[in-house]
């Protein structure tokens, strides 16, 4: 990011800047100096390279570079293997070669009309307002009625919470409930973003092997043996992505009954998928399970 100090407007920038940078500088001229003293004390404490410079060195036709550099926390975080997935198909896509893309959780065709429309006409109409924050009484209240219909489970308006993705929901769960040193148990193989997640909430993602011969499902003994006392999340995945697989009623009962042993455990059960299943599987919501009664 580049400040220019050419005009009084753009000392005004500054000043706007140094403030950023946490000074408190009362006037516009002081605040020069103070954003060269920030930007010094910024570059110290996250170890960056930068030269220091004083009221004086800065003319009116200088850049003033301003170094913003990431937070540990966002540093802990991997790049997105998926989309790195993406762009390497897309490369090889754009050279000719034939690629069926399984990266991105994408379905093959576009939106359909019905739901096109209703946005465009919820706009149309002046649902661009603000909204409460856990979303408008009649989302929340036809959830609910989902959740009732098809999934057999009683919710209240209250405890439901609307995001914009599934990621964001998953992501403000972790953030919600988790400390630093907390560990988040993840059986492999995982949706990518499950311990970038855990990450960014200084915790520690701690990842439980499946096997092909288990159909990828989660060995109890294994679960037991790696709670401890820092365990605060279970994230289950069914159906998974990316393995396919499908709890059984049964094992989701037993799994219930190890994690209601630990009242500090708590279980995020990511249902994404509920809907992308083929006989004879049927799907489970983990809340049937009243053992589990702590189930995010
Ligand atoms: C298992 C799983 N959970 C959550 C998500 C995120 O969904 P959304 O696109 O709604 O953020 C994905 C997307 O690929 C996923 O595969």
């Amino acid at each position: 990011m580049t400040i220019s100090l050419l005009n009084s407007t753009n000392i005004s920038r500054v000043g706007f800047a140094s403030q950023f940078l946490g000074s408190n500088s009362a006037t516009k001229a002081s605040s020069l100096a103070y954003l060269s003293f920030n930007l010094v004390q910024t570059s110290r404490r996250q170890s960056y390279k930068i030269n220091s410079m004083s009221k004086a060195e800065i003319s009116s036709s200088d850049q003033v570079k301003v170094v913003i550099s990431l937070s540990p926390r966002v540093n802990s975080v991997k790049p997105s293997k998926t989309v790195a997935i993406t762009d390497h198909a897309t490369a090889l896509a754009q050279a000719g070669v034939p690629v069926i893309r399984l990266a991105s959780g994408e379905p093959d065709f576009d939106t359909p009309a019905i739901i096109a429309e209703a946005g465009i006409n919820a706009i149309r109409e002046g649902y661009t307002r603000y909204t409460p924050n856990a979303g408008t009484l009649e989302l929340r209240t036809a959830i609910c009625h989902k959740l009732k219909e098809e999934n057999g489970i009683s919710y209240t308006p209250d405890q439901i919470v609307v995001s914009n993705s599934a990621k964001q929901s998953i992501l403000q769960a972790v953030l919600a409930v988790c400390s630093p040193g907390d560990e988040v148990i993840i059986p492999a193989p995982y949706w990518l973003s499950y311990p970038e997640v855990a990450r960014l909430a200084d915790a520690t993602p701690v990842i439980l092997p499946t096997f092909i011969s288990d159909n990828f499902l989660l060995d109890l003994e294994l679960l037991e043996s790696k709670i401890t006392e820092k365990s605060r999340l279970l994230i289950l995945c069914s159906p998974s992505n990316p393995t396919g697989s499908v709890y059984p009623k049964k094992l989701l009962e037993k799994i219930a009954e190890i994690v209601a042993k630990h009242p500090r455990l708590l279980v995020l059960s990511d249902e994404t998928y509920e809907h992308i299943i083929y006989a004879p599987a049927t799907t489970q919501a983990l809340h049937h399970f009243q053992a589990c009664g702590t189930g995010l």
